[in-house]
């Protein structure tokens, strides 16, 4: 029977957090389950930072980003010993079980959890959208709103002063968010890790736009390829003169996990967290929560070390018909 569980919040932070938190406490509320938040992530365990949460800790944070538990990075927690120490903690507070809401990094500490004999289930909180096992992270949707909404704003200004603007996003090594970004937002080229970019032909789709009379154009580069800087330097360079246009660069940086949680991303992490405590009471371990096919599904932690999903072929495809530059994939 479970009693007392955990949760934390591990590695960057990621718009869903709390929506995902507070259905965890909610849901543990609904089957008797005290719900323990620990905070600063796996540090917090060492710390001893335990606090049981109830409707009034986790009310009216459904709109907010970031995390009410706090997080961080524990590089300790790498290391076999600190992970035994830990779970030793946790039993000594009665904490029958954990909930790690984070990214890759984060469920590899999960995963080494679960591989100690501790029970654990994984929720996959990133920006990024770099998890197997689900076809959608917690806080992808929102980072996504955010950076069209500022690539709308750039464009006004890209088209009063005839500008190509270079936007450098995050992902990390994925090109998720800049390929996704880029086609919602009508950029003409994105740069992305999986693909290797051709400077002649971006110049070339710069340049017949140019001459379509098009009074701006939008470059969206993954920060996993290089920097928006290095970039921006290596156009000026193979260019010259011939895209008769400046060339300026915005690095969206942090913002991008900021803002309110989407729809999209408050009914994920709803269901996500709802999901998780029934699958723990229900005898599951070991798993990370995920979706596939607008389903719930479980998969081991084990089998989402070290891989990345590819990016999703219709996308693009889709890039492609609409006359997007994104080079060819790499292992081509
Ligand atoms: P994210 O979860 O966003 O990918 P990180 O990669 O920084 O972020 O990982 C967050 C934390 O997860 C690390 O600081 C560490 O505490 C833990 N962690 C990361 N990798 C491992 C690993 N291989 N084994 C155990 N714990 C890990
Ligand atoms: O994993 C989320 C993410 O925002 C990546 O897109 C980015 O590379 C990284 O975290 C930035 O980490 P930090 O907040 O430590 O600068």
């Amino acid at each position: 029977m479970l009693k007392r569980i955990g949760v934390i919040t591990s590695g960057g932070d990621s718009p869903g957090m709390n929506p995902a938190i507070r259905s965890i406490v909610r849901t543990g509320i609904s089957l008797g389950i005290e719900v323990v938040g620990i905070q600063n992530g796996y540090q917090g365990i060492f710390d001893r930072e335990f606090m049981t949460l109830g409707t009034v800790e986790v009310s009216g944070r459904i709109r907010d980003a970031g995390t009410i538990l706090s997080t961080s990075r524990c590089l300790k927690f790498k290391e076999k010993a600190a992970q035994l120490e830990a779970i030793e903690i946790l039993k000594k507070e009665n904490i029958q079980a954990l909930l790690v809401l984070g990214g890759d990094g984060s469920l590899a500490g999960a995963n080494a959890l679960a591989g100690h004999g501790y029970r654990v289930i994984g929720l996959p909180c990133s920006i990024d959208n770099d998890l197997p096992g689900t076809e959608m992270s917690i806080g992808t949707d929102s980072c996504l709103n955010t950076v069209l909404h500022l690539i709308d704003m750039i464009k006004a200004t890209a088209a009063s002063h005839n500008r190509c603007f270079i936007i450098e996003v995050m992902g990390r090594n994925h090109g998720y968010l800049a390929l996704m970004s880029a086609i919602a937002s009508g950029s003409q080229v994105a740069v992305i890790p999986e693909f290797r970019y051709d400077m002649e032909k971006i110049i070339d789709n710069l340049t017949r736009r140019r001459l379509r009379r098009h009074n701006n154009s939008v470059v969206v580069v993954a920060e996993g390829v290089c920097t928006g800087q290095q970039f921006m330097d290596r156009l000026n360079a193979a260019a010259g003169d011939r895209l008769e246009q400046e060339v300026r660069l915005t690095v969206l940086g942090h913002v991008q996990r900021g803002g309110s949680p989407s729809f999209a991303d408050r009914f994920l992490a709803s269901r996500m967290g709802e999901f998780a405590v029934l699958a723990l009471n229900q005898g599951e371990h070991g798993c990370m929560v995920g979706l596939i096919r607008n389903r719930m599904h479980l998969t081991d932690l084990k089998e989402i070390q070290g891989h990345r999903p590819p990016l999703p072929a219709d996308a693009i495809r889709l890039a492609r018909n609409l006359g997007m530059e994104i080079g060819v994939p790499t292992e081509t």
